[in-house]
């Protein structure tokens, strides 16, 4: 082995990234939030897993339970969750007091504010959380806190060296669920101790399409000789297959699966949700890394959920986004992390925060965020927008998981925007409950029916129906279900032909369909092109033209 040698980090190398070793996801990331995630979801999981392993091992086959909080290691590693758990508790130990201090905090506030000044309680707030929150009331009297978040990703409560890579083989789509089961070391994954903001990671992930000689690439990622042949394995000296850039004069559209998809239009590429698989054999054929550009012009985010937000893929193309847009947050709630700050933290330049129906003009494209309601249970959360891109005439909605819950949003929407040639709408209408994704942050026990009747819903099918004819819809896209299995480590969805979101999906997709719009639920990959009518117009002219002076 010559280390002069030229070589690529291949397609199907696995690279998660972690903090403190269970799985970053954008509830991990703000100094706040993630303390929470630590001692009501992490500490919580892995207390019980060592106290009756075997429970876990047994949820984890039920698909009943699939989501749940188990983890997935077969009840047979109590001793290395047992060491990560003490390891936790040991070097974390600021970060359990504040996440005990926000719930001290609100403990104090639903005690002692009542409606008169806040003031005299500053003098009540936990120590360790005194000027890191302002207090306030809602109109209706009700205490909250707010707080100032830029300030913590700047003290000793974001912590870089929590974070990690952990690069391994993958080869088939099953994967563990990733917010239960922590990732422990193993022979066959190699840990890199790299905080996400990195350069390095630029350079990694550069590997996968442009080669450098094996001693520069241990050099760069300081591999230890122990790790050097595992780390040589994850190489390959066989390019990857080179990227055909759509050049034609309409637009072209790529789904990726889930909310993820690329439009690609007079030179400029956007992709929306970037979720991606890797690149490896396997029964169902879709898009991966090797089919986005060299240059990503625009990443839009809709929401910060897990399955829309994904840290494994967007560090895996941070060197290719030129801007990456996002949905501006409330300011200071625990629930509405800023998506800005998070990802300014991890490295990204050029986040452009976006308001509802602000814009982004570039050439003849525009992009408008578009409010979107509902799927967060009910929360203040303000960090989701639903995207309108307009190029030349054609109007194109990727709405994520919105759900109509209230038809004279769209009405207003539909007279300020006009119509829209092609709507992307989620219906995963059986949403989770609260609890699942933000029981961590709540303080205050809450009733299991309240729990139950506050969901993560899109929309049904009435709501569904709604949107595609208020905007006189030309075509109708099903996305964002969860389906496709790439997704399984992050979504607990297993749909049956009666599970309700299939149904009503179903019934859309028909609706449509005898009204004359093209219709479908995507899964896998699809690719389409669409005509510019301005272009084709323009093309006919060049044509007349041509056939004049011949
Ligand atoms: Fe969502
Ligand atoms: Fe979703």
């Amino acid at each position: 082995m010559s280390g002069n040698e030229k070589l690529y980090l291949r397609q199907n190398i696995q690279v998660e990234p972690l903090i403190d070793s269970w799985y970053a996801w954008s509830h991990l990331i703000p100094p706040a939030t993630a303390s929470r995630n630590i001692t009501e979801r992490h500490l919580k999981i892995m207390d019980s897993y060592i106290g009756a392993p075997q429970v876990h091992a047994n949820a984890v086959k039920n698909p009943k339970m699939a989501g749940g909080p188990f983890i997935d290691h077969g009840g047979k590693k109590v001793d290395e969750i047992r060491a990560l758990r003490d390891h936790i508790k040991m070097e974390r130990k600021h970060l359990i007091e504040f996440s005990q201090a926000i719930g001290d905090l609100d403990s104090m506030l639903r005690d002692s504010a009542k409606g008169h000044s806040l003031q005299p309680l500053y003098a009540k707030v936990p120590d360790i959380l005194r000027g890191y929150v302002e207090l306030v009331y809602d109109l209706n009297n009700h205490p909250s806190f707010r707080l100032i978040e830029p300030l913590l990703y700047r003290s000793k409560y974001y912590d870089r060296s929590q974070q990690s890579l952990m690069l391994s083989v993958i080869s088939q789509d099953d994967r563990p669920f990733v917010l239960s089961t922590p990732r422990l070391e193993c022979d066959s994954s190699l840990h890199l101790k790299l905080a996400f903001d990195d350069k390095v990671i630029d350079e990694l992930f550069r590997l996968k399409s442009i080669a450098r000689p094996w001693f520069e690439i241990k050099e760069m990622l300081r591999i230890p000789g122990s790790k050097e042949n595992l780390m040589r394995s994850f190489l390959t000296s066989e390019p990857p297959p080179p990227y055909a850039a759509y050049n034609g004069s309409g637009v072209r559209w790529r789904y990726f699966g889930h909310a993820c998809i690329l439009i690609e239009s007079q030179g400029i590429s956007m992709l929306f949700d970037p979720v991606l698989s890797y690149t490896y054999e396997t029964g169902i054929s879709r898009y991966t890394y090797t089919d986005l550009p060299d240059q990503i012009d625009y990443v839009l985010i809709t929401h910060n959920h897990q399955d829309h937000v994904l840290f494994e893929t967007l560090l895996q193309i941070r060197h290719k986004v030129k801007n990456i847009v996002v949905p501006r947050c409330g300011g200071g709630h625990l629930q509405d992390p800023s998506l800005k700050l998070l990802l300014q933290n991890c490295g990204f330049k050029n986040v452009i925060e976006i308001s509802e129906l602000e814009e982004i003009h570039d050439g003849n494209t525009r992009i408008t965020g578009l409010p979107f309601l509902g799927e967060h249970a009910d929360l203040d959360i303000m960090s989701k927008m639903a995207w309108l891109v307009r190029i030349e005439q054609h109007a194109l909605l990727f709405a994520a998981d919105s759900c109509n819950i209230e038809t004279r949003l769209y009405e207003y929407l539909h007279d300020y925007v006009g119509d829209v040639h092609a709507v992307f709408l989620g219906m995963e209408c059986d949403g989770a409950p609260l609890s699942w994704l933000y029981g961590p942050l709540v303080t205050q026990r809450m009733e299991r029916a309240m729990d139950e009747s506050r969901r993560l819903s899109g929309c049904n099918y009435d709501q569904a129906l709604n949107i595609v004819s208020l905007f006189n819809c030309k075509e109708a896209y099903v996305y964002a279900m969860g389906q496709e299995p790439w997704l399984n480590h992050i979504m607990s969805i297993k749909y049956t032909d009666q599970s309700r979101p299939i149904v009503e999906s179903n019934r859309l997709v028909e609706a449509c369909r005898q009204r004359g719009i093209i219709a479908e639920r995507l899964f896998g990959e699809k690719e389409i092109l669409l005509e510019l009518p301005g272009v084709s117009d323009f093309g006919k002219i060049e044509s007349a033209l041509s056939a004049i002076t011949s």
